[in-house]
């Protein structure tokens, strides 16, 4: 299908939103993909009154700061939705060290109420379960490990708008956490190591949404909790330990984790999809083709690892179909099929042992090695695929770059494409390590940077400049095009995750994560950020509002 071409279809949009009715003046600006970016409801309903507010404002970018607080620039405001440990109902809290967000409305014409998806990736031991792995004669206990467990996942909330403040809807039938003991179905006709249903998600980074409304989770560094099989030259494995210790009490064979998973909003199920592979998968973005075909993009965040994309054959499916990867020398897409593929049959017994071992047959049929690609997010006007290459500090890529890729002729299912870099990181651009991105209703492109919390802010350090974690934005239209805009700064060792527009554009929804990571003694925390009663950090999703916010995703009609 040619993105480029593709006339907007009303019926497609109308058939998304459900009941909504649109308005004459219902233009959407842009064509749909299943990114991390949300869809709009309204972006028609803002006055004359309004726009010739919004077009006062400027755009004044914050310089870095080490300051232990989440900065905003001028324009915009937060307040705090969900901290780690809160209630979500009478049995249930919400989990540790939030990302990705994804906010899908109840009832289509509301976009004030609806559940939110939260993405708890992995836990600080010294907070969640007391353990301190700085202490020789501590050992972890199974008490230890199981509120480890509990504490990743992800959470299910309903929240809703009132007041111009979002709040959660306590005891909502629809409030539940998934952790890492929530059973779960494998999307796949053989079992793993045995079985159909394993136990739990985990590492669940970044995420995407399907076209039929639910959420996609992706299980990043699952190699932490249960160690991993590496395999020598004679096929051979040799277990990898874990780092967090898990093993120890729970046998949970590696090859369930590094998949991505989705959730269904309404009832928390929870399957697995075997057909995307494994590897550390920080996020999952999908297009869905004009037959309903799914195309879905996804990266590999690991040093010289690579970038995937999943062409399905029947519609709505993300088990039939193929898995290719990227060789960006040649400019194409190269498959993991294991029946067509002689060298892969030649090393691997089927397609499932190719898709747990998807790193090494990628490797054989001669993929890209990349600086950590993680988020990926669909040009919502050119139909182009932005990817975070976020850093390789062994190559000496030490701020990475945005890539872009051209599919052939705009078809997401061509098998060719060409790439470019669009912005390197450094000092020059204003921005390093590039993770979270999102594009909002005019086509902004939004990006939260990922410095790690030990080299952050080290004084003969490349990233001194950059101070914080922080948020960016790359205006698309007037005096700020192409310029990179800071606005947003970390609390102390944070790094901002999960940027999700709501669908009336007026709020973004962004997680805070890991603040006060470096802390070694918790009675004396590196941040306290968000400042509660309890005096210690707490990873929170927070809403930004304010006219900025508005604006940008306005902007386009400010313009015209
Ligand atoms: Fe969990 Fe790749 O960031
Ligand atoms: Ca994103
Ligand atoms: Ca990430
Ligand atoms: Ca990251």
């Amino acid at each position: 299908m040619n993105f480029q071409n593709k006339k907007y279809n009303r019926k497609e949009f109308i058939t998304f939103l459900g009941k909504v009715t649109l308005g004459a003046n219902f233009i959407p600006p842009f064509l749909m993909s299943y990114g991390n970016t949300s869809k709009p409801i309204k972006t028609g309903d803002i006055s004359n009154k309004q726009l010739k507010k919004l077009k006062k404002l400027s755009l004044e970018g914050l310089v870095a700061s080490d300051q232990d607080d989440l900065l905003l620039t001028k324009g915009l405001d937060y307040h705090v939705i969900l901290k780690w440990n809160d209630k979500i109902n009478n049995e249930d809290r919400f989990g540790f060290n939030c990302d990705y967000n994804c906010f899908i409305p109840i009832d289509p014409k509301n976009p004030n109420d609806g559940l939110l998806w939260v993405n708890h990736e992995y836990i600080n031991p010294l907070f969640v379960s007391g353990f301190n792995y700085r202490d020789a004669k501590n050992i972890k206990t199974k008490k230890q490990v199981d509120e480890e467990m509990y504490n990743v996942g992800g959470s299910i909330v309903r929240i809703k708008k009132e007041n111009e403040k979002w709040q959660v809807v306590h005891n909502d039938p629809h409030n539940r956490r998934i952790t890492a003991k929530t059973p779960m179905k494998l999307n796949w006709d053989q079992p793993l190591k045995g079985k159909t249903t394993v136990i739990g998600t985990l590492a669940n980074c970044s995420g995407g949404i399907t076209p039929w409304n639910t959420f996609l989770t992706c299980e990043e560094n699952y190699d932490g909790y249960y160690g991993d099989n590496q395999y020598d030259k004679n096929n051979k494995p040799t277990k990898i330990p874990s780092y967090y210790g898990w093993d120890k009490f729970y046998d949970y064979p590696p090859e369930h984790y590094g998949w991505v998973v989705e959730i269904d909003p309404k009832d928390g199920k929870a399957q697995k999809h075997i057909a995307l592979g494994r590897f550390a998968h920080e996020c999952c973005t999908l297009f869905q083709l004009d037959d309903n075909r799914i195309v879905a993009y996804t990266g590999d965040d690991k040093n010289d690892e690579h970038l995937y994309k999943f062409v399905s054959s029947k519609p709505n499916s993300l088990k039939e179909g193929t898995l290719y990867v990227a060789d960006m020398k040649k400019g194409k897409w190269l498959a993991l099929d294991w029946e067509n593929q002689s060298i892969l049959k030649s090393k691997f017994k089927d397609q499932t042992e190719v898709l747990i071992r998807v790193r090494e047959a990628s490797k054989l049929l001669g993929a890209t090695e990349l600086n950590r690609p993680e988020d990926i997010e669909i040009d919502p006007i050119t139909g182009n695929i932005f990817v975070s290459l976020t850093n390789n500090k062994y190559k000496g890529d030490y701020h990475g770059s945005i890539l872009k890729i051209e599919e052939n002729n705009g078809e997401f299912d061509s098998l060719n494409f060409n790439s470019s870099t669009y912005m390197t990181g450094g000092e020059k651009s204003g921005f390093s390590c590039p993770d979270n991105l999102a594009f909002d209703f005019s086509g902004n492109l939004w990006i939260t940077s990922d410095i790690s919390g030990y080299s952050m802010n080290k004084f003969d350090g490349p990233y001194m400049p950059f101070k914080n974690n922080s948020l960016f934005v790359i205006p698309r239209y007037g005096n700020y095009a192409g310029k990179v805009i800071r606005v947003a700064s970390a609390p102390r060792d944070a790094e901002l995750t999960g940027p999700w527009f709501a669908p009336d554009g007026k709020s973004l929804f962004l997680s805070v994560q890991h603040p006060g990571e470096r802390t070694t003694d918790i009675n004396n925390p590196t941040s306290k950020w968000p400042f509660d009663q309890d005096k210690i950090p707490k990873p929170s999703v927070v809403a930004i509002t304010g006219d900025l916010i508005e604006k940008m995703n306005y902007l386009n009609k400010i313009e015209s």
